[in-house]
């Protein structure tokens, strides 16, 4: 591969961009992570990540993709043979299943179309049924990054208070976490699942578990054979700043940038960016006279937006021929979307005029890649994005 002159676009939904601040704060000596200086670090990224999760209870960071903390919340809660209800609302949904079934747990799977979010009467419906109370958890993606649809996790969270179910409540925000509005406290969710690679602007490497007192409860009768993954060892090391294995301190420096530059934008800023990104590429979709996948508008995810193709044309074709062109990554149609869509990820270190590369990378790749569309799907969405910062100034001036 000959050099190409520029940034590479990378716009699937995670791994995202790193920002030049995260990447230089990873770019420092490995320090001795037994030492003095270590436990410093350890205490601010542990605290400054409740924050983040909305949360007062501990989050206990691994050294691992985001998978390894679905087989955590897992394994350290439940037992063989416990009953969990889950909902197939998409590929990483169906992963989970499947390691939920692997690992020897009842997995029972709600099924969708994979173009809306779990279903909060559903949920309330299955539980009121299950009078022995033998459901043990409700497994849930909050953002379906395959699809593109973001679960009302607080909504599912007043169907279980209203079927006076006693059941765990477990939540992936791989690809929500500091990008989506999410309360681990305020929702009662009992263990969140994070990983790095998307909102939290690192690398892939780091995942994580947010824990509930009813969670860590739970563990202490829980019987899934666990050792690596065990909350408890790791919440002991961590009141001292300190981990019980080597943690991936390069990460953590990144991480502790991260978190900074998210305390520093106000994570309320954080969402109505993603909210206005997002807003602005259904706009595009829709100029293009384009279908987006996710069929519940309330239910529209703000860090990726997934694009069907017209039938016949294929997506991946349509991907291709934009990375030859143009040198930008777009996220592939995963398990049975493969063909027959694209992804575009606008999460994590984003703004306006990144977002208007990306457009302006699609809506070229279209007329390349001979998909029938209308032009005009860049410029709806700059006069959205245009007007929204006109309001803003506007609001400026006047405070
Ligand atoms: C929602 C969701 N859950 C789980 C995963 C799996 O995480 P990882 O690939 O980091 O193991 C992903 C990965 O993209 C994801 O998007």
């Amino acid at each position: 591969m000959s050099h190409r002159s520029g940034r590479h676009f990378l716009q699937i939904p995670g791994p995202t961009n790193v920002p030049d601040r995260v990447l230089r704060a990873i770019d420092m000596p490995t320090m001795d992570h037994r030492g003095p200086e270590f436990a410093e670090l350890g205490h601010e990224v542990l605290d400054g990540l409740k924050h983040v999760f909305q949360t007062q209870q501990p989050v206990v960071i691994y050294p691992a993709s985001g998978t390894g903390a679905w087989e955590a919340a897992l394994v350290n809660t439940l037992s063989p043979g416990d009953r969990v209800l889950m909902f197939e609302t998409g590929h990483f949904a169906t992963l989970w299943q499947k390691m939920a079934t692997r690992l020897g747990l009842a997995a029972e799977f709600v099924a969708t179309d994979w173009r809306r979010g779990a279903d909060p009467a559903i949920a309330e419906a299955k539980l009121k049924e299950d009078r022995a109370q033998t459901i043990k958890a409700v497994c849930v993606v909050h953002n379906e990054t395959s699809t593109g649809v973001t679960s009302r996790i607080g909504a599912i969270r007043k169907a279980i208070d209203a079927s006076g179910h006693p059941a765990l409540f477990l939540v992936d925000t791989i690809s929500s976490l500091a990008s989506i509005d999410y309360r681990h406290d305020e929702w009662g969710v009992d263990v969140t699942v994070a990983g790095s690679q998307k909102g939290l602007m690192l690398p892939p490497g780091l995942s994580f578990n947010a824990v509930s007192e009813k969670a860590r409860k739970a563990s202490q009768n829980a019987k899934l054979p666990r050792s690596y993954w065990g909350w408890e060892e790791m919440l002991a090391a961590n009141k001292t700043g300190y981990f019980p294995y080597t943690p991936a301190t390069n990460l953590l420096y990144g991480l502790r940038e991260a978190l900074r530059m998210l305390r520093e934008e106000g994570l309320k800023n954080v969402f109505a960016r993603h909210d206005r990104h997002a807003e602005a590429t259904r706009r595009a979709v829709r100029a293009w006279g384009l279908e987006i996948l996710c069929a519940v508008p309330e239910e529209y995810s703000s860090s990726l937006t997934a694009v069907m193709t017209p039938p016949g044309i294929d997506a991946d074709h349509v991907r291709n021929v934009i990375l030859k062109a143009f040198d930008m990554s777009l996220g592939t149609g995963l398990g049975k979307l493969a063909g027959k869509i694209f992804r575009v990820g606008h999460l994590g270190d984003f703004n306006d005029l990144m977002l208007m590369g990306t457009l302006a990378g699609v809506e070229m790749g279209l007329e390349l890649a001979g998909v029938p569309h209308k032009k005009g799907g860049v410029r709806a969405a700059m006069d959205y994005v245009a007007a929204y910062a006109g309001r803003a100034r506007t609001e400026r001036a006047a405070a």
